[in-house]
Order: structure tokens, then C-alpha cells, then sequence
């Protein structure tokens, strides 16, 4: 089944001062989503925002917003989230010692328009996707790390590729239309190669930010993504 091609840009490295005026950058090259990097100093040595900052987002952008909690307990924080205005709540594998009940929990919330929150779980680029084996049927969404996360601007790491191979081919032999997306290190130069591997869902932050030209360098990252 084609899912459609969604580029979902990072604000990590926006200009948060200027958040509006940044995210209309991104309504202007045809972002699909905006990919909110949620860090607690804990599970990642970076500590950035909280729901404060999606609530703030909520206010300036009809756009999807995709919450990425590289946060430990993320239990104690997914309503929150939801209640500031997530559209998708991400938590990682490595994060929570009872992933089957946090799915349920997260698919059991609405988000302030009422909408049902989307489901997604990351995978740190060392742990494997057969850990997701029991609850993929529950997931709308896996995201496949494709740098160690916790900052912006790193190197790709090209086994990422094959971790998404698997898990298309896997998702297509269970018929599930599943949201696989990529972050980390990705831009203008690699985004064909992580989209043939069977991502539809890409995460760009640097190549985006550090461009200077925002709105013209999600036009060519979308031009490219098919
Ligand atoms: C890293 C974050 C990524 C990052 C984007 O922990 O999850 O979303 O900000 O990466 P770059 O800047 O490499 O596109
Ligand atoms: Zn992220």
C-alpha cells in the first residue's frame, strides 16, 4: 500500500525566538509535519522543551505536530502533551520498562481539538526492530534513529537503512499501512537513499535550519522525497 511521503522538519534548530515566523517558513515549502524534539537531560545529555513549547506551536501552525520524547519516564508526561496539542507522541523503546501498556495509554488519549493522538515508537540506531515485534500491530508510527540521539547535526549512520528495509518488508507481509520515519543527519543529499530504503516519513533538522533559506530548502527536500 504507497503511503504518502511526509517531510517532517525538526525545530531543534530553529530560531525558537522567532518560532511563528519560522514555522510559516515551513507552511511555505510545504512541510507536512513539524517534529518537536522533547529532551529531559536524562535519557539524552541535551535538555531542550516541554509541552509548554508544543502549546506555544499549537497557536501558530495547523501542521502536524510530532512529538519525539527522548525523555525516561515519558509515562508521567504523555497526557501533558497531548493536553498542550500533539497530534503524534513518539517515546523510545529504551525509555519505559512496560512499552505495551504506554502504547495503550498513548492511543487511549485525545489531544485538545479532541483528535485521537497517533501512536509512535523510536528505536535508538543499536536497538534492534524485532523488539517492536509484539506491539507493531498497536503502532502507527516506528522511527528509526539514524544518529545516537540528543543533538542536531550528526553524522548518518548508514546501517539505519537496513533496519527500515526490514521493518517495510515486515509491515508489507502484516498489511499495515505503517508510518516509518528517519531522523537524523538526513538532507538534500541523502534523502533519496533513506526514502528507497522505505522510510515515508523524514526528519530534517540542520539541512533545513542551517540553510538560510528555509521555505526553499523544504521545497527541494520534497521535490526529492517523490
Ligand atoms: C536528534 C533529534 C533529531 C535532530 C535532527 O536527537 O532527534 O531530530 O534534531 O537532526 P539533524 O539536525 O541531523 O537533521
Ligand atoms: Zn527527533
Amino acid at each position: 500500500m504507497a503511503l504518502a511521503n511526509k517531510l517532517a522538519p525538526s525545530i531543534l534548530n530553529a530560531d525558537l525566538a522567532s518560532l511563528s515566523d519560522q514555522l510559516s517558513a515551513l507552511e511555505k515549502g510545504g512541510a507536512d509535519w513539524v517534529h518537536l524534539d522533547v529532551m529531559d537531560g536524562h535519557f539524552v545529555p541535551n535538555l531542550t522543551f516541554g509541552p509548554i513549547l508544543v502549546e506555544a506551536a499549537r497557536k501558530h501552525t495547523k501542521l502536524t505536530l510530532d512529538c519525539h520524547l527522548m525523555i525516561s519516564n515519558p509515562e508521567k508526561y504523555v497526557a501533558d502533551f497531548a493536553r498542550a496539542g500533539a497530534d503524534s507522541i513518539t517515546v523510545h523503546q529504551e525509555a519505559t520498562l512496560h512499552l505495551d501498556s504506554l502504547v495503550r495509554v498513548v492511543k487511549a488519549l485525545k489531544n485538545k481539538d479532541g483528535r485521537d493522538v497517533k501512536v509512535g515508537v523510536s528505536l535508538n540506531p543499536a536497538t534492534p526492530i524485532e523488539t517492536l515485534e509484539h506491539v507493531l500491530p498497536e503502532l502507527d508510527l516506528v522511527l528509526i534513529m539514524s544518529v545516537n540521539p540528543g543533538f542536531g547535526g550528526q553524522k548518518f549512520i548508514p546501517y539505519a537503512l537496513d533496519k527500515a528495509r526490514k521493518l517495510r518488508a515486515k509491515a508489507e507481509t502484516m498489511g499495515k499501512a505503517l508510518d516509518i520515519q528517519m531522523d537524523g543527519g538526513i538532507g538534500p543529499k541523502n534523502v533519496r537513499e533513506v526514502i528507497a530504503s522505505g522510510v515515508n516519513v523524514i526528519v530534517s533538522g540542520t539541512a533545513i535550519f542551517a540553510s538560510g533559506d528555509i521555505a526553499g530548502t523544504c521545497v527541494k527536500m520534497k521535490s526529492l522525497m517523490g
